[in-house]
């Protein structure tokens, strides 16, 4: 790959490749110099035009980790304010001689558009997704995938692990490009990928797919402490649905469409769609959280992301943490040695109960954010290494 926009293209060699060479700049980074000399000379540059903290600040350091020089971009202190366009600010940083822009943009699209615009220029710049707005989180996905591969077998971490776990990823599907770009890598795999979610926080795209075990089924398995999840009976499920009907009337309207704005189309590049295809494999979709945690190996939770959502989309937080929301007790549907990720930042004891979050049992939050500079590095590397 030259550029790397997203995972839908990738391969399950690639994936591989990548997880290989995480793991050789995580043992790197567990020597006392840290540091390689792989990509001296070249200029790192990170177009930051929302915001970040741990992205932007892995991305860095793992340049640093490769002895690049960068360059840290963010809209607010920058020319943006001035009415600098997009394209004219990558090619500001074109014109200094960047060889990597690694690009986050609230809109779904602008990597792909900077990508395209520098392959019109005929210039050898490769451009790092890093988040375009619902679309898609390539990197995010690939560390989630270290983090768990290293988990299952530290000296070999490879997709084929993953074959058959069951994987539960929760929350706000309709605004996360984490999730996105984690169906494409974790379905590649092999693994059954468990989405849950309120009606009104999945896409239109997933409505038809639901899976028919929702409400009222004798194995609804809403099983308190002890239940494991299996059995449970008829009356639990007629009050899971009595419970979901509730969120849906605290929700009013169910807009199951996404109501933000479409990216607006540049001269240079047709820009994808916010929502990539489907891949119509292992996958499965949930109204409720309790078929997706019943004997999960892994659980992602994600952000409710309040600054995407229109004020009717937005639930009570105290009832979505009662019927979405992690918790050691729900944990016990789950297999005995499930562990929990979240992609950060994460809303304290909204999607995850606090205590959980910093229980190193169960929680594997800062070891993907640890893995994020491996696998950053990874990345830059391939990517770099590919242009001299
Ligand atoms: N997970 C993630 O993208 O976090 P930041 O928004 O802090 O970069």
């Amino acid at each position: 790959h030259h550029h790397v926009l997203t995972l839908a293209d990738f391969t399950l060699a690639e994936y591989d490749t990548v997880l290989q060479t995480a793991a050789s700049f995580q043992e790197v980074l567990s020597r006392r110099t840290k540091k390689v000399p792989s990509l001296q000379g070249q200029v790192v540059a990170n177009l930051f035009f929302e915001a970040s903290t741990r992205t932007r600040s892995s991305f860095e350091l793992a340049a640093k980790r490769l002895s690049a020089d960068t360059l840290n971009f963010a809209s607010a202190t920058s020319s943006i304010t001035k009415g600098e366009t997009i394209l004219d600010t990558a090619k500001t940083y074109l014109a200094m001689g960047t060889d990597i822009m690694v690009i986050r943009h609230r809109e779904a699209g602008v990597p792909n558009a900077i990508a395209a615009e520098m392959d019109r220029l005929g210039v050898k710049v490769s451009v790092l997704n890093a988040g375009d707005g619902q679309h898609e989180h390539p990197s995010q996905a690939l560390l989630d995938l270290f983090t768990i591969c290293t988990l299952i077998d530290p000296e070999n971490p490879r997709l084929e692990l993953l074959k058959n776990k069951k994987i539960a990823i929760v929350g706000d599907i309709l605004h996360s490009r984490v999730a996105r770009s984690n169906i494409w890598s974790l379905t590649a795999s092999g693994a059954q990928v468990h989405l849950a979610a309120p009606p009104t926080l999945l896409p239109q795209l997933f409505a038809d797919y639901v899976s028919d075990d929702e409400v009222g089924e004798e194995d609804q398995g809403r099983g308190g402490p002890g239940e494991r999840g299996r059995g449970g009976d008829g009356e639990r499920g007629r009050q899971g649905e009595k419970e979901n009907s509730k969120f849906n009337t605290l929700s009013p309207t169910p807009p199951l469409l996404h109501s933000s704005t479409p990216p607006l189309p540049t001269p240079h590049s047709p820009l994808p769609t916010p929502h990539s295809p489907l891949p119509n494999r292992n996958l499965f979709i949930h109204w409720q959280l309790e078929p997706a945690l019943k004997d999960a190996d892994f659980v992602m939770t994600l952000r409710l992301q309040k600054e995407r959502m229109t004020a009717h989309l937005l639930p009570s937080l105290r009832e979505y943490h009662q019927m979405f929301g992690i918790t050691r007790t729900k944990l016990q549907l789950c297999q005995p040695h499930v562990k929990v990720l979240h992609p950060g930042p994460v809303n304290r004891g909204v999607e995850i109960s606090s205590d959980l979050m910093d229980d190193p049992e169960f929680s594997l939050i800062q070891a993907q954010v640890t893995s994020g500079v491996a696998v950053r590095m990874a990345l830059l590397y391939l990517i770099g290494s590919g242009r001299s």
